[in-house]
């Protein structure tokens, strides 16, 4: 008797199956058995029902959100693996696609098929003097595909261990660590996918891999390094952790209209003399609701100053020890003593008048969430833009009033373009020499340093999406058309891919091997949302749309 009821007592506190909502699985066999494979933590949600609605409102941009005729959340890798293969039984899966934060631009996060939600994967660890296949690694931040970077700055904070991470709390990391992964501490070590050192990844043929850069999965570790989502699913990534920041401190600053050419010059200048990895600044131009930057609704520049306190034994090497690293030398770094916030802004500043003037000291692991009300959800939203290696005063004066044009054409139209942003974005030159150094070491070619360039429009309505995209060309145009005056070709950032930007704008001559590794890891084209390279198959079914060349 006593055993009996601790039996019932255990049923009724942790159920044996995974969660069904829904009745979408009863004829189909492929999803029935699913659900008999699927961890007690795990659930299988159908179209309409409440959790499945959940999903559709989680994409930042709005245009993303679709109903899916079933969505599986996992909550182990053997759980992916089952939804995987279970896909490729049921016709369902003809229209597969798996989602991590959902801030994917790109449209391959979502479908009306078949989604894998991996929002409850969302745990991370902090491993010490670790072995990951073959490869040793001191201390790792060991993240679950389907984290958002709060979650992870929440573990590490205050560890004295973090990890290059979004700079925008709800970001997920799965899209961000296969496509770059630009973080606040980037500058000074590396993006992410440089920082990788194993990816636990489950194949498109259901079987669970470790992959790292020297294994027998090497190929695969190179494609995810900045190809982004279409070889497999990352169900753990294991980065190699940097130093906590010991502070973190923020300017905010609203410029005058009748300072912004003095703005300019003196970004300028930032860009051409900063020698602190550990200190960067981002120029914007933007149209902000009230509650973000005071007054009128009107395009408004805002210029942002941050600086990281660098942990001790980790001092900023000189300016001059990253150019050698064009013959392939690592410089080693001298240590300085770190500039304090003011001494790196106050030529910055210099001359300028002020609408507005805010400070924020925070700890490392709350610096996200600085920025995320600037990103809010809501809207129809694009998050697109290429790099330039050279700022000029001049350059950022066209694109400037090109974003204020579009500002003022949406109005026109009748859109309220709130939080729109154009942004450029400082990086230390070769990421303080943790750049690869060559373009075919990654996926993504990046052994030529530079800044990032980012349009992110907010609008509501669908007939505008032309002239958004129109819009966003005009800008990458002006950067390309910069970039090509002052220097040589530099990649697109793969998290910034433009609507129509051709495939060899961002991945240049890598683009032929990952055609080659897309088709060796997902040989039926499965994974077919968003951007699929043109592996034989995937041209075959018509999903293909990055090409060798110029396609
Ligand atoms: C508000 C905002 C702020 C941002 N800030 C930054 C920033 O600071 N730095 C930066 O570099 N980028 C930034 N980005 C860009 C961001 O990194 C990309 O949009 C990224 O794709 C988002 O990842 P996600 O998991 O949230 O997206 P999702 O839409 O869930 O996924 C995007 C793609 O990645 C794939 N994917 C997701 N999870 C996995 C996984 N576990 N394994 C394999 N593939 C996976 C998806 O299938 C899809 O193809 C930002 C974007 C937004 C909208
Ligand atoms: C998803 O379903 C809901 C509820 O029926 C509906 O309101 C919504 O418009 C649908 N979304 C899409 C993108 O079709
Ligand atoms: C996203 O892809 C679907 C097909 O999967 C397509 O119907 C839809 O128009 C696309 N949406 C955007 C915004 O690109
Ligand atoms: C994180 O995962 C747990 C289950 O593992 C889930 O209950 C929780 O809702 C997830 N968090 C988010 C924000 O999705
Ligand atoms: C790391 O592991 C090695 C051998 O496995 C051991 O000798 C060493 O003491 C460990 N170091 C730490 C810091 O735990
Ligand atoms: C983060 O860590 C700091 C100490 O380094 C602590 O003061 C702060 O409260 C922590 N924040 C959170 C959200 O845990
Ligand atoms: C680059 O390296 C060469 C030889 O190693 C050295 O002579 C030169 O001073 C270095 N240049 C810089 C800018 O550090
Ligand atoms: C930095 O500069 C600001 C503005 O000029 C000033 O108010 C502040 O006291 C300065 N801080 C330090 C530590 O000098
Ligand atoms: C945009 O409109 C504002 C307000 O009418 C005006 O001051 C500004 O010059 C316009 N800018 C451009 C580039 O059209
Ligand atoms: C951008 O430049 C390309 C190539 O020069 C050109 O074909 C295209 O029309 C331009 N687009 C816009 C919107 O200016």
């Amino acid at each position: 008797m006593h055993s009996f009821f601790s039996g019932m007592l255990l049923f009724a506190t942790s159920p044996a199956y995974a969660f069904v909502q829904g009745d979408c699985i009863k004829h189909d066999f492929a999803l029935t058995r699913l659900a008999l494979q699927l961890s007690p933590g795990a659930a299988i949600l159908c179209r309409y029902s409440p959790l499945q609605q959940h999903n559709a409102h989680r994409y930042w941009g709005e245009q993303y959100g679709k109903n899916a005729t079933l969505v599986v959340s996992p909550h182990t890798r053997k759980d992916v693996s089952f939804a995987v293969q279970a896909a490729s039984s049921s016709k369902l899966g003809r229209d597969l696609a798996f989602v991590g934060g959902g801030h994917g631009q790109t449209n391959a996060s979502s479908t009306s098929g078949f989604l894998i939600d991996l929002s409850w994967m969302n745990s991370t660890r902090i491993l010490h003097n670790v072995t990951l296949g073959d490869a040793r690694v001191s201390t790792a931040i060991a993240y679950q595909g389907g984290a958002t970077w709060k979650q992870v700055m929440d573990c590490t904070n205050g560890t004295g261990f973090t990890a290059v991470g979004a700079r925008v709390g709800d970001v997920g990391v799965g899209g961000f660590s296969t496509g770059g992964g630009i973080g606040f501490l980037a500058g000074a070590y590396g993006y992410a996918i440089d920082r990788l050192r194993a990816m636990e990844v489950v194949l498109m043929s259901g079987e669970i891999v470790l992959a790292t850069k020297t294994n027998k999965y090497s190929d695969l570790f190179w494609a995810l390094q900045g190809g982004g989502g279409q070889f497999g699913i990352v169900t753990t990534f294991y980065q190699e952790a940097v130093p906590e920041p010991v502070s973190s401190e923020f300017g905010i600053w609203t410029v005058a209209r009748e300072s912004w050419e003095r703005a300019r010059l003196n970004t300028m200048q930032f860009f051409d003399s900063n020698d602190d990895p550990f200190s960067l600044m981002y120029y914007s131009l933007g149209y902000y609701p009230e509650h973000l930057t005071p007054g009128d609704l009107i395009t408004t520049m805002v210029i942002v100053g941050i600086r990281f306190g660098a942990p001790h034994n980790q001092s900023p090497s000189p300016l001059t020890a990253y150019k050698n690293k064009t013959d392939g030398t690592i410089p080693t770094a001298k240590p300085t003593e770190q500039k304090t916030f003011n001494q790196t802004f106050s030529a910055l500043l210099d001359g300028l008048v002020l609408k507005q003037s805010s400070f924020y000291k925070v700890p490392y692991g709350q610096a996200t969430e600085l920025s995320t009300p600037f990103f809010p959800y809501g809207y129809r939203r694009g998050f697109w833009g290429p790099q330039t290696s050279k700022v000029t005063a001049a350059y950022l004066a066209t694109a400037s009033h090109s974003m204020e044009t579009y500002i003022n054409e949406s109005l026109v139209r009748g859109q309220i373009p709130a939080t729109a942003v154009w942004v450029l974005q400082y990086m230390y030159p070769f990421q303080n020499g943790h750049a690869p150094i060559s373009d075919t070491d990654t996926a993504w070619p990046h052994s030529l340093s530079a800044h990032q360039t980012l349009f992110s429009p907010a609008w509501t309505d669908a007939a505008d999406d032309a002239f958004v995209i129109h819009n966003n060309d005009v800008l990458n145009n002006i950067t390309y058309h910069h970039q090509a005056s002052i220097g040589p070709f530099v990649a697109d950032y793969p998290n910034y891919i433009s609507p129509k930007a051709a495939g060899e704008r961002v991945w240049g001559g890598n683009v032929k091997r990952l055609v080659q590794v897309k088709g060796k890891y997902d040989p039926q084209c499965r994974i077919h949302q968003g951007r699929v390279f043109a592996s034989e198959v995937c041209v075959e079914k018509g999903w293909a749309n990055v090409f060798e060349g110029k396609g």
